[in-house]
């Protein structure tokens, strides 16, 4: 593998945010996916702080229709902030005014039709240009010590590549998931030679599964140009990362941290029972619930 210390710093990330969440209806019939919370937070706003965690300082949103409430997050909330201000409550308003740290941007652009991951990537590129760039999407939530898109960006700094965020995963759940076929190059880190999107379970060409955690070189936007419909007749991002590591190094790295697949309901429980157990306000009387009524319910 070769390394390189020849390239642009990381500062746009694209947030693709215009599907319609129908796994959860009717939750999100009139709101987005993005915005249901884990404990006391929406999803979304996991995803950017996990992009501020990275030094990353442009937010580019790919919404759709029904996503307002995701633009009304990131905005100021002028009349929630005077009251919060008129009655002393200082904490909350602080709460508030943080979601969107100083020096960091939000743009929005709406993706008109549903063609797929990779048809929402380029919807973004001319805010993008000639720079490298992250993708996250905001239904894996990851959980950790250090985030997962700043474990990335070493490894972008150091092999100068494009970096796909991988895990294992086990049995038939593979199909759900991009999969790769990389050789391993040391601890956690593979290059790749392959990768396909939601393959049946015999053609998988490894049990390691992609997760919504992508850096890319500013040359992918040429290969979602080309792309033709793929799996489920959308423009699937994972083929032009396929046409992308024919032209150029592309690595696959295995995070550290818990990864909570928030687009289903059980992903999603799960996320908010053991954020739950570690929040501040409510994690000790979360566990005794969960210990001495719960527990006893299910004996
Ligand atoms: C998308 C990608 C897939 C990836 C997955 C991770 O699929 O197309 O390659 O493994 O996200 O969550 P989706 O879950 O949107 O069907």
């Amino acid at each position: 593998m070769t390394s390189s210390t020849n390239h642009k710093i990381l500062r746009k990330a694209i947030f693709p945010v215009a599907g319609l969440g129908s796994r959860f209806l009717p939750a999100t019939k009139a709101s987005p996916k993005e915005m249901m919370p884990v404990v006391d937070k929406p999803l979304i706003q996991y995803a950017v702080e996990e992009a501020v965690s990275a030094g990353i300082t442009e937010m580019i949103f790919v919404t759709g229709r029904a996503k307002r409430a995701i633009a009304d997050h990131f905005d100021k909330a002028y009349e929630l902030e005077h009251q919060l201000e008129k009655s002393g409550k200082k904490e909350l308003l602080e709460i508030a005014q943080g979601v969107v740290p100083k020096g960091v941007s939000c743009t929005y652009i709406r993706q008109t039709e549903a063609l797929g991951l990779g048809h929402a990537v380029l919807t973004a590129a001319h805010l993008i240009g000639d720079e490298p760039f992250a993708v996250l999407l905001a239904d894996d939530l990851i959980h950790g010590e250090i985030s997962a898109l700043k474990q990335m960006v070493e490894q972008h700094n150091f092999y100068g590549s494009s970096v796909v965020a991988v895990q294992q995963v086990s049995g038939a759940a593979i199909s759900a998931y991009g999969v790769i076929s990389g050789v391993q190059q040391g601890d956690r880190l593979y290059l790749l030679d392959g990768i396909v999107e939601k393959p049946k379970v015999k053609d998988a060409p490894s049990d390691l599964g992609v997760t919504g955690r992508y850096i890319f070189s500013p040359q992918i936007f040429e290969h979602l140009r080309a792309l033709k419909p793929g799996a489920g007749g959308e423009y699937q991002l994972t083929d032009a990362i396929q046409m992308l590591l024919m032209q150029e190094q592309v690595i696959a790295y295995e995070f550290h941290g818990t990864r909570y697949d928030c687009g289903s309901k059980l992903g999603l429980l799960r996320a908010n029972i053991e954020l739950g157990l570690e929040h501040p306000e409510i994690g000790n009387e979360l566990r005794g619930f969960l210990k001495n009524e719960l527990f006893q319910k299910l004996q």
